[in-house]
């Protein structure tokens, strides 16, 4: 059993220095007068503009990846707790305010919120918002992906771990291969762009099975991205189970040629297109190589906390903020706050499995 370390001390450890301490010297001072208006842009204490809110909608979902949550014990919370869509609206439409034009919502598995289809239209209206995106485990979307697209969905990125029936129980606890190939079809016939496949790729587990990723990727019109497995509360993470960014691309280079595709502004993953391929892949490589550096993004868990950082320790209750009656004034300061707070890179992997942070479902991916 590995000792969860209390956060300000283990930040301490990293930092030399207890992190309250270094924020509240940053800040005082680090704030330009400008940055105090509704309308600036999102800027943190090292230059980086955030420009992309992901939204988790829901902490359920329909199945019970081993790598997101723990078999049991994780407890959901009540719809009273979860934001609603007017709320959820309310705050984006405010970061959106403040310079956030790519909206993607997540969950859990955001398809299991009902009605989703109903915030989607209500997120497409605001004003700013010009990418409004999916992450799902695909499920559903043989069924909806015609629904969610007319709704103002753009693009899709589903999570797969393996091609194979039993392994697919094994991680996901459920079965649901067929339903989740014929939601990637459906996909691509409603015309989301891009539609890219997640795998969480871990040693022992799947890692054999990259090449037939590779091969999805070579020959759909798709982007295959390979997760490095990231340690989260219980989620079974050990150093031993990663399958580190440079051995999947020594693996996929045995049988394919690779070229570097140029990054975009705040691309987390490293892309290479693949001889003759009508796809390409990437690589989320958040364990051996952070792009810290380059990141966007903020997000909102379904309870309205937000988070500044997946890995971050603190999260910042927006929900109750406007359940108090904060003006949309108030709740852009509370906001820049939160951004103001954002760490410079996440801690090491070695640390990282000590934070004290919420399982992946209860964060959204
Ligand atoms: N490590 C890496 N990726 C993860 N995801 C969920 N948990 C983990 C983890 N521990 C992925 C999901 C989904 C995306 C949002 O995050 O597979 O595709
Ligand atoms: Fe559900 Fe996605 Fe977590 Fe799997 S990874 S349990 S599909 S939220």
């Amino acid at each position: 059993m590995i000792p969860v370390i209390a956060s300000p001390n283990l930040l301490a450890d990293i930092y030399g220095a207890p992190i309250q301490v270094l924020f509240r010297k940053m800040t005082a001072h680090a704030l330009p007068k400008d940055l105090h208006t509704r309308r600036a842009p999102l800027t943190d204490r090292f230059g980086r503009v955030h420009t992309y809110l992901r939204v988790s909608v829901t902490d359920r979902c329909n199945l019970r990846c081993v790598y997101c949550m723990p078999e049991e014990g994780v407890v959901c919370k009540s719809r009273e707790e979860i934001l609603s869509f007017e709320e959820i609206a309310r705050l984006t439409t405010i970061f959106a305010e403040c310079g956030v034009s790519k909206v993607r919502l997540t969950g859990g598995e955001p398809t299991v919120r009902k009605d989703l289809p109903d915030l989607v239209r209500s997120l497409a209206k605001i004003e700013g918002i010009k990418d409004l995106l999916l992450t799902t485990n695909g499920i559903a979307l043989a069924k909806h992906a015609a629904l969610y697209r007319g709704a103002g969905i753009s693009g899709v990125n589903i999570s797969l771990d393996t091609l194979r029936p039993d392994r697919f129980f094994s991680i996901s606890r459920r079965d649901g291969l067929s339903q989740v190939l014929d939601g990637i079809q459906a996909a691509l016939e409603v015309g989301f762009e891009p539609v890219k496949l997640n795998m969480v790729v871990m040693k022992g587990v799947n890692e054999d099975e990259i090449l037939d990723f590779v091969e999805l990727a070579r020959t759909m019109l798709i982007q295959v991205r390979f997760i490095e497995f990231m340690p989260f509360q219980a989620n079974g993470w050990s150093a031993g189970g990663l399958y580190p960014f440079a051995e999947m691309k020594r693996d996929i280079e045995t049988a394919y040629r690779l070229a570097p595709i140029d990054a975009c502004p705040g691309a987390v993953a490293t892309e290479f297109s693949i001889e003759n391929g009508e796809g390409n892949i990437g690589f989320i490589t958040s364990m051996t190589h952070n792009f810290c550096s380059g990141c966007n993004r903020v997000r909102l868990t379904a309870d309205g906390q937000m988070k500044n950082c997946l890995f971050s320790t603190s999260e910042t209750n927006l929900r109750d903020a406007m359940r108090s009656g904060a003006s949309d004034d108030a709740l852009t300061e509370i906001i820049r706050e939160c951004v103001m707070g954002k760490w410079k890179e996440h801690p090491p992997m070695g640390l990282l499995e000590r934070l004290e942070n919420r399982s992946m479902v209860q964060i959204g991916g």
